[in-house]
């Protein structure tokens, strides 16, 4: 894959820019675009740290589709494209839909008519398993129905997989893969470059690791009365690094293979699941503090459990996640430790 330039929207957030960082030490060129929305140019520079390379970067906005057709003029060798920028937010796209419309899918479209004008592509959907809704069956397969979405945020990942697999239909020069992440968490080991939430954190992880030290006064447990071992909800936690592995894999998939449907899709996760109770613990003791947390009430649109059936990546990908919670968690804390110490340097 020496030279293959590759474009990565969203290249300087939380998986984008780790998934950077594996692209890289496979010798692919990478070209990043980011709007600067919900990330840091500071991340450009933990990526030349880690890599000893900084990768180009086109600060624009994907929802001006002049912006996206010039961009390919300047850069008509791309190759393969990763497609992580999106508005990311469930409760937020419950209260703006038109904002995760426009910018979701808007900006998916856009960068689609530009790859289908060239000879061949290959596309990497960032997707999600909140598609799966809560399954009926677990462990989820790809074969799960896609169901209602229970937010806008989530409707868009469904739209996004429909939007690509009609385009695909027509255009057999375009080859993608629709990866769905079950949930992301930790940070590179060299503490780098991790998980950066702007505010206050939506996500369990990074909400464990500020209360821990000491940003937040406690962590609140949404609901411990759901029908799983200790009441608390279960998820299939991955480590960023496995999660960005796996889309170097995959992009080299569709360079090398062609005897394939020119669409598909993977679940990645580690197919384990552990519960909100079990994730606290695990951080206790790898990071030796006590975490003050309380039980709440259930959030609105939290579902009881979801953990991948990792088959189908692991046989057709030959890859498999092998990093594990602790080492997660382990990661996640030492990042958080980072940040605070460059906050109080700033400060
Ligand atoms: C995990 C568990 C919460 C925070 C979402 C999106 C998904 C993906 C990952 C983007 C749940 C509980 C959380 C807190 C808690 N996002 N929790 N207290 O909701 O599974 O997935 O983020 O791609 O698409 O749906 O992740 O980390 O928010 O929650 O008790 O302060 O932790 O109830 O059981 P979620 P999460």
């Amino acid at each position: 894959m020496k030279n293959k330039r590759v474009l990565v929207t969203g290249g300087l957030g939380f998986i984008g820019s780790h998934t950077v960082v594996a692209l890289q030490k496979e010798g692919f060129e990478v070209v990043i675009i980011d709007n600067l929305s919900n990330s840091s140019l500071d991340v450009l520079a933990g990526i030349t740290q880690i890599t000893g390379k900084t990768p180009e970067f086109e600060n624009l906005d994907l929802r001006e589709k002049p912006a996206v057709q010039n961009f390919f003029e300047k850069y008509p060798d791309i190759e393969g494209v990763i497609h992580f920028a999106a508005s990311k937010a469930v409760g937020e796209s419950v209260i703006n839909p038109l904002l995760y419309y426009e910018n979701n899918i808007s900006s998916l479209v856009y960068l689609l008519q530009e790859l289908v004008k060239k000879d061949s592509c290959k596309f990497i959907f960032s997707s999600s398993c909140t598609v799966y809704g809560q399954a009926d069956e677990l462990p989820i397969t790809e074969n799960a129905p896609v169901k209602k979405a229970e937010s806008p945020y989530g409707n868009t990942k469904q739209i996004g997989e429909e939007i690509i697999q009609d385009t695909c239909k027509v255009n057999n020069h375009l080859k993608a893969i629709s990866l769905r992440y079950f949930n992301p968490i930790g940070a590179h080991p060299s503490a780098e470059i991790g998980e950066l939430p702007i505010g206050t954190p939506q996500n369990l992880v990074p909400f464990i690791t500020q209360t821990a030290i000491g940003k937040r006064d406690e962590l609140s447990v949404f609901g411990d009365d759901y029908p799983t071992s200790d009441g608390t909800a279960i998820r299939d936690y991955i480590h960023v690094m496995d999660l960005a592995e796996a889309h170097v894999i995959a992009l080299k998939r569709l360079f090398t293979e062609s005897d394939r449907a020119n669409y598909n899709v993977y679940n990645l996760g580690t197919g384990n699941g552990n519960t909100v109770l079990e994730v606290i613990k695990t951080f206790e003791k790898v990071s030796g503090t006590d975490l003050p947390y309380k039980i709440v009430g259930r959030r609105a649109g939290d579902i009881t459990a979801a953990y991948a059936d990792t088959n189908k990546a692991n046989n057709e990908l030959n890859w498999k996640a092998s990093r594990s919670l602790d080492e997660s968690l382990e990661s996640a804390w030492k990042w958080q430790n980072v940040v605070i110490a460059k906050e109080k340097e700033e400060n």
